[in-house]
């Protein structure tokens, strides 16, 4: 659709009387100049393109929304990632495009279609089931906060993607990325790739432009794991900068909702909108600025000029061998950090890292979420309007569970909630247990593991953050202490990389294999480690350089024109 020449002119005209009387200049529209078939790629879109396109009138977000939903059409039977589609996408992006018509713009998410991690509640016609049956049909009162947060940027929710069922939290013998609901999900870049988890939804179909990205949730590594699995940038932000109201929780000390997307600048756009404190979560008080920042007025491809560095390289050489093509990208990278203006600082090491380790041999630090989960779930599960199954407790989740076929009971068992309802210590999670408990994982992750790391012994100068190659370790020892992770492609697996499978026949390494790069901070330096991974990401584009999936969607937003 092209604006006609006399409603762009007089939109000219208001604009220009709006921007001499305030002080920041608005964008001048255009008619839309370029040829549809000139287009980017909906594999490829930023938000920066949507909105440029839709102020210029080049497509509306009907038409936008429709060739998403053709896409998800043409490969959700071969990738599984998208559960529900919002039916109401179609008529709410119609409306976002009245508004723009009347000169009402909300910000750059206005008219983006965005998914949700199935974990994360609406109060539509979606359903929100955390990949179960137990929770099909089940209504919450209100939508969750962030939800709310993206309806009112403009988002449209164009519908609930996949995950590992429950978050990963049921089961010691199922696989990332399968749920009951929607069976096991897998990656773009090779047949049967595992896509990770828990988000593995939200990244898959955020990878093959499904929609412009996603919201996943991370408790220990679900967010960045499947980000970096799946060739995308993933911000886990620092536990309490976004709410976690309404959604279906593990762990009240570790979930944080963050965004999964393609590029640095996307992620940032999501996370502003998501972020702030929120009356329903109490951790979100926590939050030091009064104002959220708009992340991506940060971004600079110089912002590692003169950042102070540093790399667990004991923990590193634990983790993987020199010869691991994850270690070997790594290095390279670190020369491009350098070369970028950073000073490196190695050997700032985990010093509790062998405690840390013994502690999840034996499952206590396991044990403190699933105190949590018994407290958390409970709270969900009773504040539902709707609970077909009259299910309030884990203990009537693993009867749910047990009872329906369809749950695939025991071949997926659930170990996780019988060690949650039966060998811990305490009911809830104020116990005295719990409380050592936490105290235990804020010292391993925090003076015992990042944070540590972070200040420089014996000098004022803390480094402004850690590198790592993509790996479960470092990323949990942020998490359970709160802190915050982006990942940012890396590099991929060779061609002729040999393919390995886990007992379920699920490709677990494979040609192609995308990683990716961790920059991890104390509390609150959200922004930090955007502008740092954002330098890197202008420099080396490695998602755009990198293999292409073996199964794209072909339908274009000019086909809906
Ligand atoms: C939610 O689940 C119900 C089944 O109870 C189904 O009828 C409905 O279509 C689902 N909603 C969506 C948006 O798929
Ligand atoms: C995608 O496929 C899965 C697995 O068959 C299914 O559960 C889900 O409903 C499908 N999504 C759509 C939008 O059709
Ligand atoms: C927040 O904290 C207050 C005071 O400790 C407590 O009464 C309230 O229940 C908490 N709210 C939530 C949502 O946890
Ligand atoms: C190094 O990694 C390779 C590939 O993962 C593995 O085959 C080899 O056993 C490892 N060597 C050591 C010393 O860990
Ligand atoms: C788990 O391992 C740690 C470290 O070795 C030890 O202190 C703790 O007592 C063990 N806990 C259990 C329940 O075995
Ligand atoms: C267990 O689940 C079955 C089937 O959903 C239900 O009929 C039964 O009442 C449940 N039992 C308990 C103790 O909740």
């Amino acid at each position: 659709m092209y604006f006609s020449k006399r409603w762009s002119l007089n939109l000219l005209t208001i604009l220009g009387a709006l921007s001499a009387a305030t002080a920041s200049p608005v964008p001048c529209p255009r008619a839309c100049k370029i040829n549809p078939s000139d287009l980017p790629d909906l594999i490829d879109i930023t938000i920066d393109d949507i909105s440029t396109h839709l102020r210029d009138g080049c497509f509306s977000s009907y038409q936008l929304t429709q060739a998403y939903i053709a896409r998800i059409n043409q490969v959700n039977d071969t990738f599984h990632a998208v559960q529900e589609i919002n039916p109401d996408a179609l008529a709410i992006a119609k409306s976002l495009d009245c508004e723009r018509k009347r000169g009402k713009v909300r910000g750059p998410l206005h008219g983006v279609p965005i998914f949700l991690k199935d974990n994360i509640a609406t109060f539509d016609k979606l359903n929100t089931t955390s990949g179960s049956y137990a929770l099909v049909g089940a209504k919450v009162k209100r939508d969750s906060t962030v939800a709310a947060k993206l309806r009112s940027s403009g988002a449209i929710i164009l519908g609930k993607v996949g995950l590992t069922q429950w978050s990963n939290h049921r089961s010691s013998n199922s696989t990332p990325g399968w749920s009951s609901r929607h069976g096991q999900i897998t990656s773009g870049y090779y047949p049967g790739l595992r896509p990770e988890g828990s988000s593995g939804g939200s990244a898959v179909a955020t990878d093959l432009g499904l929609a412009l990205g996603a919201l996943g949730t991370d408790t220990s590594g679900s967010i960045v794991t499947p980000a970096w699995r799946n060739n995308l940038v993933g911000v886990r932000p620092t536990m309490g900068l976004t709410s976690r109201a309404l959604v279906i929780p593990i762990s009240e000390r570790q979930d944080s909702v963050g965004p999964v997307a393609r590029t640095v600048k996307d992620a940032a756009y999501i996370l502003s909108s998501i972020a702030g404190k929120c009356s329903a979560d109490n951790y979100t008080s926590a939050i030091p600025f009064d104002k959220v920042p708009e992340y991506w007025r940060g971004l600079n491809k110089d912002s590692l000029r003169g950042a102070k560095i540093g790399i667990p390289s004991a923990v590193i050489k634990d983790i993987m061998n020199s010869t691991d093509p994850f270690r070997v990208e790594f290095e390279k990278a670190v020369d491009i950090i350098r070369e970028l203006g950073a000073t490196i600082h190695d050997n700032r090491e985990f010093t509790a890292y062998e405690e840390y380790k013994a502690f999840t041999a034996n499952f206590t630090l396991y044990s403190i979420c699933g105190m949590e989960f018994k407290t958390n779930i409970r709270k969900y599960l009773n504040d539902l309007a709707v609970n077909p199954n009259n299910l309030h407790d884990a203990k009537d989740l693993i009867n749910y569970t047990m009872s329906d076929p369809r749950e695939e009971y025991p071949n997926r068992n659930v170990f996780l909630w019988e060690a949650d309802t039966t060998k811990l210590p305490c009911d809830d999670n104020t116990c005295k247990t719990a409380w050592d408990l936490t105290q235990l994982r804020y010292r391993l992750g925090g003076e015992g593991g990042i944070l540590g790391a972070l200040s420089s012994a014996g000098g004022p100068d803390g480094l402004d953050a850690l590198i790592v190659p993509a790996h479960y370790a470092p990323v949990d020892i942020a998490a359970i202490a709160g802190l915050p992770v982006v990942t940012v492609p890396l590099g991929f697996r060779s061609k002729d990389t040999v393919v390995e499978k886990d007992e379920r026949g699920v490709v677990t390494t494979a040609p192609n294999e995308p990683f990716g790069l961790l920059f991890i901070g104390k509390a609150w330096d959200d922004q930090k480690l955007l502008n740092f991974a954002y330098a890197f990401e202008q420099k080396t584009q490695v998602r755009k350089k990198g293999p292409k999936q073996y199964k794209r969607p072909t339908a274009q937003i000019k086909d809906f024109m």
